[in-house]
């Protein structure tokens, strides 16, 4: 196989420290620039990957699962990992990739979704009441963390106040989010998994309005169901997914607004703006930075040939600022920005499941926190995780004004 050399800065895409200084995006430019499809030697078990920083190019594979699969990992720590069963539907191609959609979709669909609203409507007013104007919050503990995890338990169904154990369950998935041992976060992964079976068992008896009785009972008699295996995966990863990456579009959203007091002021005047600034602020955090495919045959890149079995990491943080697409302002946040074709949510038979219910969302605290104040400015330094995969936040001190 024909490789390119390796691109000389490449290799800092997965230094942890580029994350947590928050600045990605010259080296972003440099490659898209010069080195668009560049391999990334690795010093680790595996061989390296191609990383992909162009928006048709990171789009083009989304939309291919046939020539790029998800199978065989989608993260850069999974190359070279075989699984007995999948850990996600994200792990999955298709036909088993079309029939858990098939399952799952109408969970989500939007009416389901605007079922939600009002209660969605509650639980950020509760949490925003605790913000007092002229006094400095780290949104993050404070509205970023609870909200999504709120919004999981109405959506499964089960008592709000059960929140911080779902936090707990859900950083005790991710590999390093918490510094627990091993054997606790394999002794919370139990836990979790007993109790949405448990949960899981009671709707399939007794339905109710809610996800978890949509997927319990899916299929209905037709002899499709979902295994009790694929439904616990299944309803781990909605409490996984839903929760850091609405968590970082919301703390990474706000800190963006707070040095931006025009845009602000912009969307105070003018209300119809919000739906708009909420997709310009999914571009311009991409709370998942990337995602991984392998290519199951050869093909063309840029010039580069990319073999059978290669890993190509779809960097969608760079692909929401290429100047190509976004225009000579990729590099500003600009609320009114249309059309604005970000990819913070994949693109293709992936694209984000739980998309309708992350934008309404983001949608009612952007409006409540405008009802209720003039503007939001920085208190503080912004302090980030040094995470490849999701752009986290772990503090970020805000002062909302009258
Ligand atoms: C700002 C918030 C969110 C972002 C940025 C985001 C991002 C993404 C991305 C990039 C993918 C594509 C995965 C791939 O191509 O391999 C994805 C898939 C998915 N997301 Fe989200 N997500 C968000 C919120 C949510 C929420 C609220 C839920 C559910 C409650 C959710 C559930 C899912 C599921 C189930 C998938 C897998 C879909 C599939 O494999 O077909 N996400 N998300």
């Amino acid at each position: 196989m024909s490789r390119a050399g390796p691109s000389p800065d490449a290799g800092r895409l997965t230094d942890p420290e580029l994350y947590q200084g928050g600045d990605p995006f010259a080296l972003y430019a440099a490659l898209r620039r010069e080195s668009p499809v560049a391999w990334v030697e690795s010093t680790g078990e595996h061989g390296g990957f191609w990383a992909v920083t162009t928006h048709p190019e990171v789009s083009a594979i989304g939309a291919d699962p046939e020539g790029f699969c998800s199978s065989r990992g989608i993260l850069v720590d999974e190359i070279g990992t075989t699984y007995d069963s999948p850990p996600t539907m994200m792990h999955t191609d298709p036909p088993q990739h079309t029939r858990y959609r098939r399952l799952v979709q109408p969970g989500f669909k939007p009416s389901m979704v605007r079922l939600m609203e009002a209660g969605v409507a509650a639980k950020a007013r509760g949490l925003i009441d605790a913000i007092v104007p002229g006094e400095a919050v780290d949104i993050v503990p404070v509205l970023s963390v609870p909200f999504p995890l709120l919004v999981i338990c109405e959506l499964l169904g089960v008592d709000g106040t059960l929140w911080p154990r779902f936090y707990e369950w859900s950083e005790a998935v991710i590999p390093g989010e918490s510094e627990r041992s091993a054997e606790d976060r394999a002794r919370l992964q139990v836990e979790m998994w007993e109790y949405l079976i448990g949960v899981a068992d009671e709707r399939r008896v007794a339905p109710a309005d809610d996800l978890v009785s949509v997927l319990a009972t899916a299929g209905g008699s037709g002899g499709d169901q979902l295994s009790e295996a694929e439904l616990a995966m299944f309803l781990i990863q909605l409490l996984v997914a839903g929760n850091e990456t609405t968590r970082n579009l919301l703390s990474g959203g706000l800190a963006a607004l707070s040095e931006h007091p025009a845009q602000w002021a912009a969307m105070r005047g003018d209300r119809t703006l919000v739906p708009a600034a909420v997709e310009e602020l999914l571009r311009w955090t991409t709370p998942v930075i990337s995602f991984m495919r392998t290519a199951t045959r050869p093909s063309i890149l840029r010039g580069q040939d990319i073999a059978e079995g290669d890993p190509v990491l779809l960097v969608y943080a760079s692909a929401n600022r290429d100047e190509d697409v976004f225009g000579d302002d990729a590099d500003r946040l600009r609320i009114e920005r249309h059309p604005n074709p970000h990819v913070s949510f994949g693109f293709g038979p992936h694209f984000c499941l739980g998309a309708a219910l992350a934008r309404l969302e983001a949608r009612i605290v952007l409006d409540q926190l405008l009802d209720r104040f003039g503007g939001v400015e920085p208190a503080g330094t912004v302090e980030r995780t040094p995470s490849s995969v999701i752009a986290g936040i772990r503090h970020a001190p805000l002062v909302f004004s009258r």
